[in-house]
């Protein structure tokens, strides 16, 4: 039993201006609008494309919109767990770049790095500070710059990223709300089907690296696709098995949107209508651990207190889990 829950009591977000087409797609490479969107769902992706800036631009603006929305004095904001693949630099954490940003001057940051599954995977850490009882306000920020790792050369991965960030704030509550359950793996064997090859410390940056255009996103598709649809529907049931929740228990569906056949073999699965899932992939391609939190941004005006969202992502590492959350207010 729990003294503390902890509950998101708002979300911000930020997506950047300049939008690519699936025909600006077609210009770079020999593919075509029909079979983007038939294999992925998706129409277009946007690029942050301000030079000099990446992931803590727009995790700093997702974040000020948050304390702006809410209300909340920057001053009382103590943890900030940013969830990038896309860092601005490998040293210091983005997240220590965005709580300079915002003035929040009482905070300390980190960023944790599950790729797509950053978010889920940050929100159930920052949950249990919370739940611990050390801290009272915890922000979690998804923030990624993904076509900065995407190999534009490439028809294979090229369709799929795109850049985005969405922050929640999570606070302490007495009440039966907030992050109630969540299941969390991964599975290293995974890292052959899905990874950047060069730019970490087994592999630095070199001309060879550069040549061979190793500094991108490396995807053998089927395979992460196979393992993806598996685990999401062994998770997804996992958290609705250990929680007794039914199909018509469960309001909103979060998948990570990765790809429109992803999402369709889930909710088949899950049995839960169509029209009780969030999606957006059509929008903004896969934002990696941002698709989550940009998701309950865009449904915010949707969502009542007591609507029971189940969270679902999948990514490199491999990593995957499901957030069982009851949401903690009206719209506002
Ligand atoms: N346009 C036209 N043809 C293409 C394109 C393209 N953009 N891309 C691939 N093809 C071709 C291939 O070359 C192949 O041709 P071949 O049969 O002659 O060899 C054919 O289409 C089929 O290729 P597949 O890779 O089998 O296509 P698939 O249906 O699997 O779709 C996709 C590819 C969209 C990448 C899919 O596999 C997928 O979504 N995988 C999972 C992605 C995911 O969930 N990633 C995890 C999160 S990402 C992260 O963590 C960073």
């Amino acid at each position: 039993m729990r003294n503390f829950n902890a509950v998101i009591t708002g979300v911000g977000g930020y997506v950047p201006e300049k939008v690519i087409t699936n025909e600006d797609i077609c210009k770079l490479v020999d593919t075509s609008n029909e079979w983007i969107i038939s294999r992925t769902g998706i129409k277009e992706r946007r690029k942050l494309d301000i030079p000099g800036t990446g992931a803590s631009f727009m995790g700093t603006k997702a974040v000020q919109e948050l304390i702006d929305k809410t209300g909340t004095n920057p001053l009382d904001i103590e943890v900030v767990i940013c969830a990038t693949s896309t860092p601005d630099y490998i040293l210091p954490a983005t997240a220590t770049i965005i709580v300079e940003n915002c003035g929040l001057k009482n905070a300390y940051g980190w960023d944790l790095g599950a790729a797509c599954s950053g978010f889920i995977f940050a929100l159930t850490q920052g949950a249990a500070l919370i739940e611990a009882g050390r801290y009272k306000k915890v922000i979690v920020v998804a923030s990624e710059a993904m076509t900065t790792v995407t190999n534009y050369n490439d028809r294979t991965t090229c369709a799929l990223f795109g850049d985005g960030s969405a922050a929640v704030l999570l606070e302490a509550t007495t009440e039966p709300f907030g992050v109630i359950d969540s299941v969390h793996y991964t599975d290293g064997s995974g890292l052959s089907n899905l990874h950047i090859k060069a730019g970490g410390s087994a592999k630095p940056a070199c001309h060879e690296s550069i040549d061979n255009e190793e500094h991108f996103i490396y995807q053998e598709g089927q395979a992460v696709f196979k393992a993806a649809v598996t685990r999401l529907v062994e998770a997804s049931e996992e958290i609705q098995r250990r929680n007794n929740l039914a199909p018509e228990d469960v309001t909103w569906v979060v998948p990570h949107q990765a790809n429109m056949r992803i999402i369709d073999a889930i909710v088949r699965y899950m049995k839960v209508p169509l029209e009780n899932v969030m999606i957006n992939i059509h929008k903004y391609g896969n934002t990696s651990s941002a698709t989550i939190p940009i998701c309950l941004w865009e449904w915010e005006s949707k969502l009542r207190k007591g609507d029971v969202l189940i969270l679902s992502a999948f990514g490199a590492g491999f990593s995957w889990g499901s957030v069982y959350l009851k949401w903690g207010y009206d719209p506002k």
